[in-house]
Parts: structure tokens; C-alpha cells; sequence
């Protein structure tokens, strides 16, 4: 890991961080919120290996930076609100949350498999040279571990995720020290986690939004809640998990080196047992195999580490009764 000390921070080194990101490489660096932890927001297997540094034991979907609003255009819906609120606020700790576009560039795993996108022009030097170097939009939760607290500096990241990383830029202490505000527009527009823009700012540009009666940490799980997500992870075919053989009329989501069984369809989520490769081709697999037009998924085991738990939590949620 090249860990540049000191704030001098040169053109050489964007130049490089942009490099590794758009090699698939994870490369800290700063906002004026806190440190991201950055990736490209539109490989499967970037993004999976954010998940793995941050030790998250389930797919939080990730914030998409982006250099303006327009460079969202390809994967967010984009309305008369978020361009009044990027107007007003960008660059800054705001982040928006839109409709996705289905066929846009962005990692279904990025997004958590739903159907909106999160996106935030940061307003730091760093981070904005890095997004017009590396040219497309970069994934970047808070630069922690899972269940710590976000890194301000340099050396908080380097504590927490040293190991993982191929680059920090250190840019210096960050200047807000808190996570960006985060709205949503894709419902009825709501404060989803409070931050440096008040609700009182953003109203008097898009009118009166909804109130949250405790906008807290709390709101942020209330996303990934199973009922709000079931029906984004539950394809029309029915799942059967932990098989170990595979019925007629079943296509089958293999792990490992010894599948099952070579159903057809059969899609391996990573041959060699890998799990962030796993976790890289999940969504994709089961989008695949479900268009294969089969009854019933069969899901190989999935051992529960690592990764594995995040893999395992959305597959159950596939899984859940759903409604007709
Ligand atoms: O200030 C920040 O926003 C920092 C810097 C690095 O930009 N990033 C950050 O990312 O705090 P993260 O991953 O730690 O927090 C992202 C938040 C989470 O609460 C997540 O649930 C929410 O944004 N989020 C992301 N995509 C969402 C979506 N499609 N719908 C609802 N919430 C979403
Ligand atoms: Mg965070």
C-alpha cells in the first residue's frame, strides 16, 4: 500500500489513484465530508471488494460520486428537483438518491440490487480531480472498517483498512468530519440521514419535504429492511437454498470447484470458491438463470464468512414468501 504522507499532494499521485481505481484497485482518498474508500462504481468486482475491506456483513448499497450531474445522467432518472438541489448544493455533502436506469453502467451490487442510485458531487479538490482523471463515477462509503466510526484522516484509514488498500491520498484532516446529508427523491423526498445540509436549507429550494419523526442511524437499516427489499431481490422463479441435488425443471447457481450436479442452466458464482468473486456475479447469475425461464433457482451452499454472510442475507431475502 503506498500510504503518501504529508498534504502534498501532486498531480502524479491522482494520476496513479485514478489508475488503480480504473484497474479495479481500492484507493482512499478525501472529501470534505470524510474519507472514501473509492472504487469503479461500475465493475462488479470493484465494488465487491469494498464490501470485503469494509467487513460489512451485508450489501449496503454505496454513494456514487460523480464530477457534476450530468456524468449521472446515463444511470440516474434525473428531475426538476435534483437539478434545483445540485444547483444549490453541489459541489457539497449532499447526496441525492434517484431512480436508477436499468441499462446504465452502474454495478447492480454498487446499488444493492434496488432500483435507485445515491449520488454526490463532493466538494474537495482531491476527490473531484480524481473523478474527472478516472473518468467514470466512483464508489465511496466512509474509508472504515464496518461498526467503526468514518476516518477523518489519512491515519484513521490507514489503521482501519491499511491492508486492503492499494493507495491513500492523504489530503490532510477533513473538513466536516461528518457524512453527507442524504435525501431521497425517489419516493416522497425525505431526509433519509441527516448531515451538514439542514432540512430548513433544502426546503427553501424544493419546497416542504417529508418529516421524519427521528431521522437517526436507524433510518439508514430502514432501506435495507427485508420487507422494502424482498421484492428487489426476489426473481420470478422460486429459490431453493443449501441444495445438494437439483430437481427437473431446476436451473442451479453452483459455488466451487465440485458443483452439485451440471444442471442446465448452471452458472457458477466463482469456480475456484471465492467469495468476493461470488458475491461480484451474484446478482447478475440470478437475473440470468431467471430469465432462463426455469421454475426454480437451486442455490449451492454458500459458506457463511467473510462475504459469504452478505451473500447469504440476500439470498434468503430471495428466498422469503413473497407477495402475490
Ligand atoms: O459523506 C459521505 O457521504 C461519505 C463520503 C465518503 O462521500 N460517504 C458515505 O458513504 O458516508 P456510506 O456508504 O458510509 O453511507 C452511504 C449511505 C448509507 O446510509 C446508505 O444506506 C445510503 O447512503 N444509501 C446509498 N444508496 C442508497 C439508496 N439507493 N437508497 C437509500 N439509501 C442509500
Ligand atoms: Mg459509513
Amino acid at each position: 500500500m503506498a500510504f503518501d504522507p504529508g498534504n502534498n499532494v501532486t498531480d502524479e499521485m491522482i494520476d496513479r489513484g485514478g489508475h488503480l481505481i480504473c484497474n479495479g484497485e481500492l484507493v482512499a482518498f478525501p472529501t470534505e465530508t470524510v474519507y472514501g474508500l473509492g472504487a469503479d462504481a461500475t465493475s462488479d468486482l470493484a465494488v465487491a471488494k469494498v464490501y470485503a475491506a469494509k467487513g460489512r456483513p451485508g450489501f449496503n448499497p454505496l454513494i456514487v460520486h460523480i464530477p457534476n450531474l450530468e456524468a449521472a445522467s446515463d444511470f440516474a432518472e434525473l428531475s426538476d428537483d435534483a437539478t434545483a438541489l445540485a444547483n444549490a448544493f453541489w459541489p457539497g455533502p449532499l447526496t441525492i438518491i434517484l431512480p436508477r436506469k436499468t441499462e446504465g453502467p452502474i454495478s447492480e451490487l454498487a446499488t444493492a440490487g434496488l432500483d435507485t442510485v445515491a449520488i454526490r458531487c463532493p466538494d474537495h479538490p482531491i476527490a473531484l480531480s480524481l473523478l474527472q482523471k478516472c473518468a467514470r463515477p466512483i464508489v465511496a462509503p466512509s474509508a472504515n472498517r464496518s461498526g467503526h466510526v468514518s476516518p477523518t484522516s489519512a491515519a484513521h484509514v490507514a489503521e482501519d483498512l491499511g491492508d486492503e488498500l492499494a493507495m491513500i491520498i492523504d489530503g490532510g484532516p477533513t473538513k466536516i468530519g461528518l457524512e453527507s446529508t442524504v435525501i431521497t427523491l425517489a419516493a416522497q423526498p425525505e431526509i433519509l440521514r441527516p448531515g451538514a445540509i439542514s432540512m430548513s436549507e433544502i426546503e427553501k429550494v424544493i419546497g416542504q419535504i417529508r418529516r421524519t419523526s427521528d431521522a437517526s442511524e436507524q433510518d439508514e437499516n430502514k432501506i435495507i429492511s427485508p420487507g422494502q427489499l424482498a421484492s428487489h431481490y426476489a426473481p420470478n422463479a422460486g429459490i431453493r437454498l443449501n441444495v445438494t441435488n437439483v430437481n427437473a425443471g431446476e436451473a442451479l447457481l453452483a459455488f466451487g470447484p465440485n458443483p452439485v450436479i451440471h444442471a442446465c442452466p448452471m452458472i457458477n458464482l466463482s469456480p475456484d470458491g471465492n467469495l468476493i468473486e461470488a458475491a461480484a456475479n451474484l446478482f447478475a447469475g440470478l437475473r440470468t438463470l431467471d430469465k432462463s425461464g426455469c421454475a426454480t433457482i437451486a442455490i449451492m451452499p454458500i459458506p457463511d464468512k467473510g462475504l459469504g454472510e452478505a451473500i447469504n442475507d440476500r439470498l434468503k431475502r430471495a428466498a422469503a414468501p413473497r407477495k402475490a
